[in-house]
């Protein structure tokens, strides 16, 4: 692969490249074919005594010149150097890294081979998977579910027992492989499903009221109706919610996005778009297999506490 915007720069490159080196030869035989008055100097005297005598380079040190030169246009052929050139041998930095990775990979894969033949709740009992776990989750998700795991507003936490999409091994296997995309679709402009900015605060009441919250019951009773007519096929009847679907129990005490009046109301106008990314192809079955199991120790402590 190659930087160059265009054709112009590879030229650019490769011309002065080359005309720097034949100019290098050029200087060095002009001043071989040089006249020199050996044993004389040239006239010139600093500080009354330093003068300047009129010799040739040293036969050995011109020699030095020469092979510089000759190294330098063989290393052009062999290797990257003049434009888009990539040299013979066909090296490149980027190359060389993807076969250090490759054997990294080679050299650990025996590993990932053994968990992947054990089940997710086996791994999570082992201690030297939970490890290269926690140190695989590091890298790869603490930028989103925080370092402790616990996440913030929009990034579920992973160390309870209460799961979006569920905490079976195979569904975190699932989410961590294939990722997920969690929609609450927006009933801002939808007037007939919940009735505006009125009906969705009568809707939160009724949502509040779900998980023991403070909550006015004359807006709440409102509000039941028609959470049943919009919001049930998802959250499900009893607001329990629904795994297949990532639609959170909104009957419990863990808020993804907020339990205050304003944030259900803000949920409920302009919906919500959540993604978790796919990592089965950028990691591999292997790692994918760890840190689910890791996710899934997580939980399974969490619990304890
Ligand atoms: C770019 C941010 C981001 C990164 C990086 C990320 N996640 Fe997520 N993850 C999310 C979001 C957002 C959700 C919630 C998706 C939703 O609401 O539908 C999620 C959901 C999950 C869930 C489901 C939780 C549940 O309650 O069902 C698991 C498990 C999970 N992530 C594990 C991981 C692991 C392991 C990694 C590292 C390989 C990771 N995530 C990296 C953003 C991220
Ligand atoms: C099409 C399915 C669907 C429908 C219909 C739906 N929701 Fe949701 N809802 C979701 C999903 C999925 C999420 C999680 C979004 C995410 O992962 O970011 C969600 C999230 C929420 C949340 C945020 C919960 C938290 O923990 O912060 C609230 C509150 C909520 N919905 C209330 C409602 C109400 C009230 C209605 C009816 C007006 C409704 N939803 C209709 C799918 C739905």
């Amino acid at each position: 692969m190659s930087d160059f915007v265009n054709e112009f720069w590879n030229w650019y490159v490769i011309i002065t490249v080359l005309v720097s080196i034949f100019a290098c030869a050029l200087l060095l035989w002009v001043q071989s074919k040089s006249k020199f008055n050996a044993g004389k100097t040239c006239g010139h005297v600093w500080d009354e005594t330093l003068e300047e005598y009129n010799n040739p380079m040293p036969k050995w040190w011109s020699w030095m010149f020469y092979i510089t030169i000759v190294f330098s246009l063989a290393y052009l052929v062999l290797y990257p150097g003049l434009g888009r050139f990539q040299g013979i041998f066909g090296w490149s930095s980027a190359g060389q890294h993807q076969k250090e990775v490759e054997q990294v990979d080679a050299a650990v894969k025996p590993l990932f081979d053994k968990y992947l033949k054990m089940d997710v709740k086996a791994v999570a009992a082992d201690t030297e998977a939970m490890e290269m776990g926690r140190r695989l989750y590091l890298t790869y998700c603490m930028q989103c579910h925080g370092a402790d795991a616990k996440g913030s507003k929009g990034f579920p936490n992973l160390t309870d027992k209460d799961w979006l999409y569920g905490g079976e091994p195979e569904q975190i296997v699932e989410t961590i492989a294939n990722g997920r995309q969690g929609m609450m679709p927006p009933y801002g402009g939808n007037e007939e499903a919940v009735g505006g900015a009125s009906g969705a605060r009568e809707v939160a009441h009724y949502v509040r009221s779900l998980s023991g919250l403070t909550h006015d019951s004359l807006l709440a009773g409102k509000g039941k109706e028609k959470f049943a007519n919009a919001c049930a096929a998802c959250h499900g009847a009893d607001g329990t919610g629904m795994q297949a679907l990532g639609a959170p129990n909104l009957t419990d005490k863990v808020w993804l996005y907020g339990s205050s009046e304003t944030t259900i109301v803000e949920t409920i106008t302009k919906g919500r778009q959540n993604k978790m990314p796919a990592w089965q192809e950028f990691l591999g079955e292997g790692k994918v297999h760890v840190l689910s199991a890791y996710v899934f120790g997580l939980s399974a402590a969490g619990d304890k506490k």
